[in-house]
């Protein structure tokens, strides 16, 4: 297995900053960087008041809470990646964006390094062909909030070695996390299942439904922590869209056509919690 010691996180999002968060508390010098200055300081204050609820919360100590912030480091360029011996990509859902960032990444880092997607539904293989390191790329699927979903799904793409699959499923163990194998097919199994359930609530609130009917339905007759408008809120209006029109374009089924209201909240800029309005209203 490949020798992991320092892992860099790319994105510093809601996806990127949980991350890596997970990788400075099990012992990884951790690495984040996004190319929106403003996402990375948010990302790295985020990370640090999570950290100090926990220590309130007396989940971890003081001394645990101070190694995982010695762990972890905001980097100025994407150059700092450098020394990486894994690189977990988590920016936007458009595959010519990870594509531009997998070409530069693969001539920056040394030819041990492995690199993985938190991609949502893109192909594996496909990210793999565009690096001169295809067994050595995988998809490593976390789900939201990253510290406290107990999953990662693993994607191998028709490239990925034996030897790159089994250190990635030992770094996800080592962070407390329990892995899945998918199959490289859109969506993986997560999103092929609950994209669209959380689009056919949208069409509901289209054809009249309220939200909170549509939540409080789901929620209390189905026992799930969310209702699927405010899961949809959560994860972010705009990545569910980009979701669903890769679902709907790769498997080709019209029970995967984004919901028109969903198009209209995205050309909105309602994006759900991140941008303090989507199927509701969220302060701060
Ligand atoms: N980061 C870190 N910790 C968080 C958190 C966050 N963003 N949000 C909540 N927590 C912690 C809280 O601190 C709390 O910890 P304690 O129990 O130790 O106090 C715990 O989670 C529970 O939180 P709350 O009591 O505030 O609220 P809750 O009981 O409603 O739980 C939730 C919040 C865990 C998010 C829960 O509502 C839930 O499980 N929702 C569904 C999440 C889900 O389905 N995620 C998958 C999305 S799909 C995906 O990720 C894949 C994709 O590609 C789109
Ligand atoms: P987000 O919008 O919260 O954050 C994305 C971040 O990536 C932004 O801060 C942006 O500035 C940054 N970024 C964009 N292009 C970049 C580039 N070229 N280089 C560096 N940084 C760049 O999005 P998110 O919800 O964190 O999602 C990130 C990835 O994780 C997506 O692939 C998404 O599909 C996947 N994912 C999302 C969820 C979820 O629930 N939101 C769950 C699992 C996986």
């Amino acid at each position: 297995m490949t020798q992991i010691k320092t892992i860099g996180v790319i994105g510093a999002g809601q996806m990127g900053a949980g991350i890596a968060q997970v990788c400075a508390h099990s012992g990884y010098r951790s690495l984040l960087w996004d190319t929106n200055a403003q996402a990375l300081d948010r990302g790295m204050a985020g990370i640090r008041s999570q950290i100090a609820k926990m220590v309130e919360k007396q989940k971890i100590t003081a001394a645990d809470a101070s190694t995982a912030l010695e762990n972890l480091t905001s980097a100025p360029t994407l150059k700092d990646f450098g020394d990486c011996d894994l690189v977990v990509e988590a920016i936007i859902e458009r595959f010519d964006i990870k594509e531009q960032l997998f070409r530069e990444l693969d001539t920056l880092l040394k030819p041990h390094a492995l690199l993985a997607s938190n991609t949502s539904s893109i192909s594996i293989t496909r990210l793999a062909a565009t690096t001169k390191r295809p067994t050595q790329v995988i998809g490593m699927h976390f789900m939201n909030p990253v510290p406290v979903m107990k999953l990662v799904e693993l994607i191998r793409g028709l490239q990925t070695s034996d030897e790159c699959y089994q250190t990635i499923k030992a770094v996800s163990e080592k962070m407390g996390k329990t892995t899945v194998l998918a199959i490289d097919s859109a969506g993986f199994i997560v999103n092929r299942i609950l994209c669209p359930m959380l689009n056919e609530a949208i069409f509901l609130l289209q054809e009249g439904c309220t939200p909170e009917d549509v939540d409080n339905a789901m929620k209390l007759g189905t026992n799930q922590p969310m209702g699927p408008l405010t899961l949809a809120d959560f994860v972010g209006l705009d990545t569910l869209l980009l979701i669903l029109q890769i679902l709907h374009r790769e498997l080709g089924e019209d029970k995967y056509r984004p919901c028109p209201l969903l198009i209209k909240y995205v050309e909105a800029g309602w994006y759900g919690k991140k941008s303090g309005r989507g199927f509701y209203k969220y302060e701060g």
